[in-house]
């Protein structure tokens, strides 16, 4: 399913860091981090631990804590909920769109109450979340975070005219590069951007320990650093990205030509006036099971996503939504699988999976 880059020019980037024995907020970070905000037009950009941390951040930055409720999709990995929980505040589940997967901007707008502070879209699978939802959250002033794990290299062209990319598409944007992602930086790495001055200091300062630049803690904060070994390596792979995500987009066209006129399985859809970064090509079909054994007999790897809606995990056993059914919500956990649409994989192996598509019943 995913195999993440690795060339002599990360491998020397990686050496010449450690040699340089600067392994912790050295010149790598800042560099990284300021590249990563001119390729997607944030604002700034900082380096982190993971995704995961970055959402917990994003939270804690946009003042998130008890009391708060936060509206997030159920169709999602399970850390674009649960960093909710994490700041005390209480995950509002809302279903998804039939078609993109991405959450539904009706069902936002039902789940609104005078608690609702903050909103988390998910560009699923890489395809961005509707435009609209930025006008909804700026209208009813909600803290946007977005969450672009999946989605490095995503645009969209906004009804101002203006084409946006994953990281500047919310107020605070939230990247993992998770060594199955996009783009990947030699172990765990996320990545915290922001298109509002008012975050800018705040984020960096979040990710070491809530410290001013004097030294004093002046927010709670902790150790999110990136280490400078991992961003010299991330520096190296975001100057490939679009060249992966080029390659990622013909694997894609070559699976959903194949899927024309299918019986049985159906491509994604995409959404109009976007460009998917298609981090995953989900196939939608009424027996997943099956369409994973026929890969499997092939010898090809596939993943189910996400067989259990974020709400219906057991951490969420005590929450009022638990045994609740959003229904394409549950279309989606009972009919995708996710087939290898990496930028790695050669043309034999991406006609293999061509075969494999085409010859399933
Ligand atoms: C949509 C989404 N959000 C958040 C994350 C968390 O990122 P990380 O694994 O780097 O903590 C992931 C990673 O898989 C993800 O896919």
């Amino acid at each position: 399913m995913a195999r993440p880059s690795w060339d002599e020019e990360m491998r020397v980037a990686a050496i010449t860091t450690l040699d340089s024995k600067q392994w912790v907020k050295g010149a790598q970070s800042k560099a990284f981090g300021k590249a990563f905000a001119e390729h997607c037009g944030a604002r700034s950009a900082t380096p982190c631990q993971n995704g995961s941390s970055a959402l917990w951040a994003a939270l804690r930055i946009a003042g998130i804590g008890p009391g708060d409720e936060v509206i997030v999709p159920s169709f999602t990995f399970i850390s674009s909920t649960t960093c909710v929980l994490l700041v005390g505040a209480k995950p509002v589940f809302v279903d998804i769109e039939s078609d993109y997967f991405c959450i539904d901007l009706e069902q936002v707008r039902q789940a609104l109450t005078p608690k609702t502070k903050a909103v988390i879209g998910v560009h699923l699978f890489g395809q961005p979340y509707c435009s609209e939802l930025v006008t909804f959250c700026q209208e009813h002033d909600l803290v946007l975070i977005e969450d672009a794990a999946q989605a490095h290299g995503a645009k969209q062209l906004f009804p101002d005219g203006t084409m946006r990319s994953a990281g500047a598409m919310g107020d605070i944007g939230c990247f993992s590069f998770f060594p199955s992602k996009n783009m990947a930086v030699g172990g765990e790495g996320g990545m915290l951007t922001t298109t509002q001055s008012k975050y800018e200091d705040k984020i960096f300062g979040i990710t070491d320990h809530g410290r001013s630049p004097d030294l004093e803690a002046i927010q709670l904060g902790s150790n999110l650093r990136m280490s400078e070994v991992s961003a010299s390596i991330g520096l190296v792979q975001l100057s490939n990205l679009d060249t992966w995500v080029e390659l990622r987009r013909q694997k894609a066209e070559l699976y959903t030509q194949a899927l024309v006129g299918h019986k049985t399985l159906n491509a994604p859809a995409i959404r109009p006036n976007t460009q998917h970064a298609w981090h995953q090509y989900c196939v939608q079909t009424s027996n997943p099971d099956s369409l994973v054994a026929h890969f499997d007999s092939l010898g090809i790897d596939t993943r189910r996503y996400y067989p259990i809606p974020s709400h219906q995990q057991h951490v969420y056993k005590d929450h009022p939504q638990y045994t609740e059914r959003l229904e394409n919500t549950a279309i989606a956990a009972n009919s995708l699988v996710a087939i290898p649409v990496m930028h790695e994989l050669n043309d034999v192996e991406t006609q293999r999976i061509v075969n494999a598509l085409m010859s399933y019943k």
